[in-house]
């Protein structure tokens, strides 16, 4: 049994979007997540557009988002793309912990720039949440980012999440803010 469990749930719907697994007509904006300087401004910097095509030709689509608590943003009528949006476990050798143990459930999300600006982060992240909150007992959950990232700390703060300490990683200080798992249930 996994002792760190995250959610199985295969989709989540919300208002205007769907969670759901990754297919082949997702190629295009999942390369974009990855090559866009404007989403990776504070992720390291857009990857080279070669390089993410051979990642997901040799690797599918699938890598992105078939390992349990990592989804897919599509948009509830389009079906499109939109973003990834992942709830996972920090491991317990990086920075940024709120248990002795570590291993705590962690939010990441990336919505396309054309997604920017309309709440769709905030409402997929609510419904990702709230899901998990029926699955699991409470406990808390972190985001990590730059500090720099005011967009993501906006909506970490708009979600409920409390700055609770900093640290330097990537070359970057990172903020790191926590919230209780049931406060979405
Ligand atoms: C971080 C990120 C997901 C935030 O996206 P976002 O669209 O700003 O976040 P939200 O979904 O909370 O939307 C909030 C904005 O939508 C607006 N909005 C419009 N309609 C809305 C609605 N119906 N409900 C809520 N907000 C709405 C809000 O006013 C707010 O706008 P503002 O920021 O200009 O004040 C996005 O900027 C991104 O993908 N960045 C790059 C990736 C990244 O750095 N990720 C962090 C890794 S942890």
């Amino acid at each position: 049994m996994n002792a760190w469990p995250t959610i199985s749930a295969p989709e989540i719907p919300t208002t205007r979007l769907r969670l759901r697994k990754a297919h082949d007509a997702d190629i295009d904006g999942l390369i974009d997540l990855q090559t866009d300087p404007q989403v990776r401004a504070h992720l390291g910097g857009a990857r080279p557009r070669d390089a993410v095509e051979r990642y997901f030709a040799a690797n599918g689509v699938g890598a992105v988002a078939d390992k349990a608590g990592a989804y897919v943003i599509a948009d509830r009528d389009s079906d499109a793309c939109l973003g990834t949006l992942v709830l996972d476990r920090r491991a317990a050798d990086l920075p940024g912990h709120v248990t002795e143990e570590g291993g705590e459930l962690e939010l990441t999300y990336l919505l396309r720039r054309r997604g920017w600006g309309a709440g769709l982060a905030f409402e997929a992240a609510t419904g990702l949440l709230r899901a998990v909150a029926d699955e699991l007992p409470d406990q808390p959950v972190l985001v990590v980012t730059q500090t720099a990232n005011e967009r993501s700390r906006r909506l970490a703060t708009r979600l409920g999440f409390q700055p609770v300490g900093t640290f330097e990683a990537h070359g970057a200080e990172q903020t790191l803010a926590v919230t209780e798992l049931h406060a979405f249930a």
